[in-house]
């Protein structure tokens, strides 16, 4: 038996070697469109690539491509597990070629592969060409020798193959097999058609056009070449089966339900097992490219699905949760072809186990509410809208996992009286939101998100992406278009740019369309925690609502952000490692050139806390571990060791971050385990360096840490250096001994400033010449000595009026200092001289000359001083002049 595996690397192989450039599979989510909820097809990598707008070092190409289809143009999520070949996942084999070869080359290719390379029987092939495509026609007639009534021409849009309604498009040949008369059907075209005998397996696009809004409006810079074949088909073809669920690959995910539920895979039990296989890929890849389950977007799709599949494994019985215990065995299957699931083992386990856990408490409880809203109904009856709503509202029942609970019984669900219900909780929340005091500037956003849903934040995976125009708005009112020169806030149904929230600030960028529009975006809010609020100038060109534009953020700027993001996560632990556990985060802000930590501890730290704080957090950077996300709901969270800031509101779920590693390696203990939304590095070494640059008090008990990381770090410590280098110059030594010389250079300054005071105040005793005493001198009967010292400390002033009454036994001495501009006046007089002289008289008429007020003391001894240094001279005569006055 030729594996599925095999089949995929025959496959690429053959077009390989036949020049092709083997592409791997592009992920699942697709960022080069909006308007896709999941890759569908294996061209849509190659979407711009067609139309010109991409240009790749290949012409022709070759992949395996994931696919999902559930949610959006294409969905079979309601077939699956009914039906023969319907998958939410599958892998689409195609072959490419971007102008390079056409028709007659991809005829040959499939032809060629198909009979001689796989010896598939002639006899069992049949084409279909659209109908006026003659060429094509002929080309099968020549090239495979078909005979003309296995060459059907087909006039419906079965046979002209759009990627959606915008994007590439052309007339198309299908392959068919036919699995023999024991199976119902005929050929297409036929009137039994619809019947299971004759499979297409392989769609050859003649890509030729491009479409916008279903209508061609262009034609492809060349003519060329998409095909694609469902990889699942081809292998039930090779195996020999006719139902895709029983190759290989499928029996092997069957079986090991089967066996671990102790159930037969073959009986009543069948669809479920194969609604469980199928929803076991889908999930699991959508889990590995970077989908989360969450109410709403992509994760709702994802959710949904794994919801399904969990109810399915509830039919046939299984105790407990089941999923999770087929993903080893999933890997053992796809895992070499694909890497990221191995990658993502441990995650898909861990989502799937709580999705199921918690998903279990409320499925019983609906599902008996099922039965009873059931009873007395019909075949062909319908349940009621509400009770559908109920299902979702109370227990999580997405929509169609009601419907498909009801499809065995024949039931269906009045969609109308679901969307009413839903309708009309949504109005009563706006009601409830608008009671409760919210900003009124708020509502614009409240009714945009209402309208359009929340926004789809991509950026996790994605630096650029598509996204649809969701609304304009200028100055609070919307706006239809925006044009050059305007500056408004833009909102798409996706977009990569993180809305500022939880301390990371929010992302800047540009947006642009193929039309000529480019805006530059400055900043990114987030109104309502739920609308990414782009904040853009226009630079040229225009847009309006429901246009496509690419957005592209600041990929560098970001990375920054993500670092100082990553930082902080380990700045925190580090600091409860040293500080202990009562360090809990009070604030931050990260920004792309710097990260800001506030925390609770009542004291500032020290020059070694800082350093083996710092030494930590390098050292997790240095170990470059992983950081891993998980999704969990916040219990779990916090049982699993994060840090949950109190008093802040989480929703059902949270992202877990988990960075570093507290033990040594093969330990699994996270360094880092924190609720957070925002964006990290990939592996701590992405951080490269971090450096704390300021230590502060916010306010009583609350600390405050400045860092910095990678680049913008590195230049601190250089300007730093730099500085330490210009020292040393300066000192004419080297930086190392900058400290030791600076010690010395200090120790002889104080040395000289000690040494200058004495020698001042010996020169104003009388030991210099320049600042003698002029006196004593007589005024009327008093004994007076004055004089005026340029220099003096004015705190020696007392020392020396005292020196001078003794020096002169009865009299009076007034003294000036004059520093920098200034003048300070000392006035003693002696004992005897109290009685009829009062020294703070003395001294309020020098202080007046000196352009002072004031001065004060006691009778024999006063101070004062003014701002007029200069005239210190004039300061001492009108000392004089008083005590001239003194009546005697
Ligand atoms: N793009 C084509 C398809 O999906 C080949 O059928």
């Amino acid at each position: 038996m030729t594996s599925t595996n095999d089949i995929r690397r025959s496959f690429l192989d053959y077009f390989g070697a036949a020049g092709h450039r083997i592409v791997p599979s592009a992920p699942l989510v697709p960022h080069n469109d909006p308007t896709l909820m999941f890759v569908n097809a294996g061209m849509v990598p190659f979407k711009n690539v067609f139309t010109g707008l991409e240009s790749r070092p290949y012409k022709t190409a070759t992949s395996s491509q994931k696919c999902v289809r559930a949610g959006g143009k294409h969905n079979d999520l309601d077939n699956v597990g009914y039906t023969a070949r319907h998958h939410t996942f599958f892998e689409m084999l195609g072959n490419f070629s971007f102008g390079d070869y056409f028709k007659e080359q991809a005829i040959t290719h499939a032809w060629t592969l198909l009979t001689r390379e796989w010896g598939l029987p002639a006899e069992k092939l049949t084409a279909t060409v659209y109908h006026t495509d003659d060429e094509a026609f002929d080309l099968w007639k020549k090239i495979a020798g078909l005979p003309e009534e296995r060459i059907i021409r087909i006039p419906t849009k079965d046979n002209f193959w759009a990627m959606g309604d915008s994007g590439p498009c052309g007339p198309c040949s299908e392959i068919f097999y036919d699995h023999g008369d024991h199976i119902w059907g005929g050929p297409p075209g036929s009137p039994e058609e619809d019947g299971d005998r004759f499979v297409e397996i392989w769609n050859l696009v003649f890509m030729q056009y491009e479409q916008e809004a279903n209508e061609i409006v262009s034609e492809l810079p060349r003519p060329s070449i998409d095909t694609g074949m469902g990889l699942e088909r081809i292998a039930a073809v090779m195996q020999g089966v006719h139902n895709n669920y029983d190759t290989d690959t499928f029996r092997a995910l069957i079986e090991e339900s089967g066996a671990i539920t102790r159930t037969a895979t073959d009986g009543e039990f069948q669809a479920s097992h194969r609604v469980i296989a199928d929803h076991l890929r889908s999930t699991s890849f959508l889990i590995a490219d970077g989908v989360l389950p969450a109410n709403e977007g992509r994760g709702y799709v994802l959710r949904r699905i794994m919801r399904r599949a969990m109810r399915h494994a509830h039919i046939i019985g299984a105790k407990d949760p089941l999923m999770y215990r087929l993903v080893s065995s999933l890997v053992s299957e796809m895992g070499g072809a694909f890497p990221e699931l191995v990658r993502a083992q441990p995650l898909i386990e861990e989502t799937l186990l709580r999705e199921e856990t918690r998903f279990r408490k409320t499925l019983e409880n609906g599902l008996r509410l099922l039965d009873e809203a059931t009873v007395g109904l019909n075949e062909g009856d319908t349940l009621p809208g509400e009770t559908a709503f109920k299902l979702y509202d109370t227990y999580g029942f997405p929509y169609d996992l009601t419907e498909d609970a009801l499809r065995t019984q024949g039931l269906s669900v009045d969609r109308a009286g679901f969307d009413a219900a839903m309708a009309e909780q949504k109005a009563a929340a706006r009601a409830a939101w608008k009671g409760s005091g919210e900003k009124a500037s708020d509502e614009i956003w409240y009714d945009i998100a209402e309208k359009a849903g929340n926004t789809e934040f991509i950026g996790y995976t994605a630096m650029d992406g598509e996204g649809q125009v969701l609304a304009i708005v200028k100055d609070g009112v919307n706006f239809d278009s925006a044009n050059a020169g305007e500056t408004v806030t833009i909102v798409t149904n996706q977009t990569p740019f993180y809305g500022e929230s939880g301390g990371q600030m929010g992302d800047a960028g540009r947006i642009t369309t193929q039309g000529g529009f480019a805006a530059a975006v400055e900043d990114t809010a987030k109104p309502l925690g739920r609308v990414h609020a782009h904040r853009a100038t226009v630079e040229a060109g225009s847009i309006k609502v429901g246009d496509t534009v690419h957005l592209a953020v600041d990929v560098d700027r970001r990375d920054r952000i993500r670092a100082n993001h990553s930082a902080t996560h380990l700045l925190h632990a580090a600091l409860r490692k040293e500080l202990g556990a009562h360090v809990t985060q009070k604030g931050s802000l990260v920004a792309p050139d710097r990260l800001r930590f506030d925390y609770s501890h009542p004291e500032a730290l020290t020059h070694a806390q800082i350093a083996a704080i710092e030494a930590d957090v390098n050292a997790q950077v240095r170990h470059n571990a992983d950081v891993t996300t998980r999704l969990m709901t916040p219990d779990d969270a916090v049982a699993a060791g994060a840090m949950a800031l109190f008093g802040e509101k989480y929703g059902d779920e949270v992202r877990v971050l988990s960075m570093g590693r507290s033990g040594p390696l093969g330990d699994d203990a996270h360094y880092s385990v924190e609720l957070c939304g925002g964006t990290h590095v990939r592996a701590t070494g992405d951080i490269a360096l971090f450096k704390i640059i300021g230590e502060s008090a916010v306010s009583s008990g609350v600390r405050r840490i400045e860092a910095l990381t990678g680049e913008a770090a590195r230049l601190w410590l250089t300007e730093r250096d730099d500085k330490l280098r210009q020292t040393a110059a300066a000192l004419k030594t080297t930086p190392e001994d900058v400290p030791a010389r600076i010690a010395a250079l200090v120790e002889t300054s104080r040395k000289l400033e000690r040494e200058l005071a004495e020698a001042k105040k010996a020169l104003a005793l009388g030991g210099g010449g320049a600042a003698q005493p002029a006196g004593p001198e007589k005024i009327g009967a008093i004994d007076f000595m004055g004089q005026v010292i340029d220099g003096l400390d004015p705190k020696e002033l007392r020392g020396i009026v005292d020196g001078n009454k003794k020096a002169l036994g009865s009299g009076v001495s007034a003294v000036l200092a004059v520093v920098d501009g200034r003048a300070t006046i000392a006035v003693g007089v002696t004992d005897d001289l109290v009685g009829s002289i009062n020294a703070v008289d003395l001294v309020r008429a020098g202080v007046e000359a000196l352009g002072g007020k004031g001065g004060g003391g006691r009778p024999d001894m006063a101070q004062g001083g003014g701002p007029d240094g200069d005239k210190a001279q004039a300061a001492l005569d009108a000392v004089k002049a008083a005590l001239a006055n003194v009546p005697a």
